[in-house]
């Protein structure tokens, strides 16, 4: 199997995208696939830049055993080169990112979330920033099941 490297990428970097890369990386360790499969998480701004996922974030991802403890950065060039996969959660990450990629063969890396889901027809994973606790077991419960459908597509 080919060497994959997945991005995840949200407005912050401090809810959705480390949580997708806690929920994929314990997939990607239950699969054995550690040697195969790299992940990480990035943000369109830099705001969060070095804070720990969201203290709510992180308390929901416990409940369903994530430990999140990525360190939020923005999205850099090098991002788009280095990475197979670019995965936003929302039209206006997929929006940003396509300005932010510096070649046509990037623009091609950059996948919307919802899109690999398996259960749920949603079409974005909403921001839960501003939000309750819906929100953020709703950004779990579309992480789960597109991390699924994400995995079973790259292996
Ligand atoms: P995220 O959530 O994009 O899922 O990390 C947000 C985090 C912070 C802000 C917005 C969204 N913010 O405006 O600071």
């Amino acid at each position: 199997m080919e060497k994959k490297k997945l991005l995840f990428v949200c407005l912050g970097n401090i809810c959705r995208s480390p949580a997708a890369e806690g929920i994929m990386k314990k997939k990607v360790k239950e699969a054995g696939l550690e040697n195969f499969i790299e992940v990480d998480s990035a943000g369109i701004t830099g705001y969060h830049e070095g804070e720990l996922p969201d203290q709510r974030m992180r308390a929901y991802a416990a409940r369903r055993g994530y430990e999140l403890t990525s360190r939020s950065r923005p999205v850099k060039y090098n991002d788009f080169l280095e990475f197979d996969l670019i995965i936003g959660m929302d039209d206006s990450n997929i929006r940003h990112l396509m300005q932010k990629a510096p070649t046509p063969e990037s623009q091609q890396k950059i996948h919307r979330m919802t899109d690999y889901c398996k259960k749920y027809t949603n079409d974005h994973v909403p921001d839960p920033y501003y939000g309750g606790a819906n929100g953020f077991e709703l950004v779990l419960d579309l992480l789960e099941d597109s991390c699924d459908g994400l995995l079973e597509i790259i292996i």
